[in-house]
């Protein structure tokens, strides 16, 4: 009798689980989609996960919801993420056969606006919460596939350290495997924030348009070749190597960009700027340092910060050289931010 009551009230419980992930700093850049449908990238890419970018996402999928909820901090998200979200959430509710709604709950530990993209981590922390909230054990690849889907670059910051992300030719070859574990090579990012203000062209849109430059068949003709230089440079740590063909790398990717004609507000524009004036007196710095011997190298990703990649052991040294030439511009505040190779997306306790 009493087992009956509790067996006719019985709600079905929600179903939760909390992941984290982190963003990552791509060395080889994803730039230009084969199918924007699904985000086939045109080009294998190379990143690695940054261990102080982190997001932290919290999915219960309970019945009694009549739509989805997102809230990033302490606010409801905006119409435009929470959209965003809600797809993706249909895609791993399609995988589960479940029509819950979902209560998502999502936090960054870095700033936005910074250069470090949050959709990266964020995507990938969805994709681990959301699937592991209704049940569905993915292997690392699935979940990679998965996250892929809801922003190219969140496959990466699935596996851990140093990642490569294969093309493929199809949604279910084209995903990210860890080459080298984060404890690998001591080597890292310091972030220099140049402006924190929104930039024009959104990445999704720089991909669509770099099929136009008329450096982008170059750029893909001598990529797997650049890509297996950097690959091995990685795994054998020749930081000269890994560094020279980084920064030439970024700097191809930006040539695209700035070759990469558009039409906004009825004006042609011959291409896209991702960098501020402060960015190219930056990259200058650089060249410079070097020439005094220090050891670093840039890579910039669709925005003005510009990312000095270094061994740990010089992290010091490169900090106060972007110290002294902030010291030589008055007016400039350079805030730093730095990050070391960082681990997989991981289910933890909320
Ligand atoms: O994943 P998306 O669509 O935000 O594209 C990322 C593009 C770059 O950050 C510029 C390059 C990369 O490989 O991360």
């Amino acid at each position: 009798m009493y087992g009956r009551a509790l067996h006719q009230k019985a709600i079905v419980m929600p179903q939760t689980a909390t992941a984290r992930a982190h963003a990552n700093l791509a060395f080889v850049k994803y730039w230009g989609k084969a199918d924007a449908s699904i985000n086939l990238p045109l080009n294998n890419s190379i990143s690695m996960n940054l261990n102080q970018a982190t997001t932290i996402t919290t999915v219960t999928f309970d019945d009694r919801l009549t739509a989805d909820q997102v809230v990033v901090g302490d606010a409801p998200a905006s119409a435009a993420f929470a959209t965003r979200v809600s797809k993706h959430l249909d895609r791993v509710r399609d995988l589960a056969g479940n029509r819950s709604h979902a209560h998502v709950h999502t936090v960054n530990t870095f700033p936005a606006g910074a250069g470090i993209a949050s959709s990266a981590s964020g995507l990938a922390a969805l994709s681990l919460a959301a699937s592991a909230a209704l049940g569905l054990k993915l292997d690392e690849r699935e979940l990679s596939i998965l996250a892929r889907r809801g922003s190219g670059s969140a496959c990466r910051s699935i596996p851990a350290g140093f990642v490569e992300w294969y093309a493929g030719q199809a949604n279910d070859d084209s995903y990210a495997s860890s080459i080298a574990a984060p404890e690998h090579w001591a080597i890292c990012d310091l972030a220099v924030i140049i402006s924190r203000a929104a930039k024009k062209i959104p990445s999704s849109e720089g991909h669509e348009l770099a099929r136009g430059s008329i450096f982008s068949q170059v750029r893909l003709d001598q990529l797997p070749a650049r890509t297996e230089v950097i690959r091995r440079a990685i795994l054998e740590r020749d930081f000269a190597t890994f560094g020279r063909e980084t920064e030439a790398e970024a700097l191809a990717m930006h040539a695209i960009a700035m070759t990469s004609a558009y039409t906004a507000g009825n004006a042609w524009h011959s291409g896209v700027y991702y960098w501020l004036p402060e960015t190219l007196e930056l990259l200058i710095a650089v060249q410079e340092w070097r020439e005094q011997g220090l050891p670093v190298y840039f890579t910039l990703d669709a925005g003005p910060t510009v990312h000095l990649l270094c061994p740990a052991e010089a992290a010091d040294q490169v900090l106060a050289a972007v110290h002294a030439t902030a010291a030589e511009r008055p007016g400039r505040a350079w805030e730093v931010l730095r990050n070391d190779p960082g681990g997989p997306a991981v289910l933890i306790e909320p």
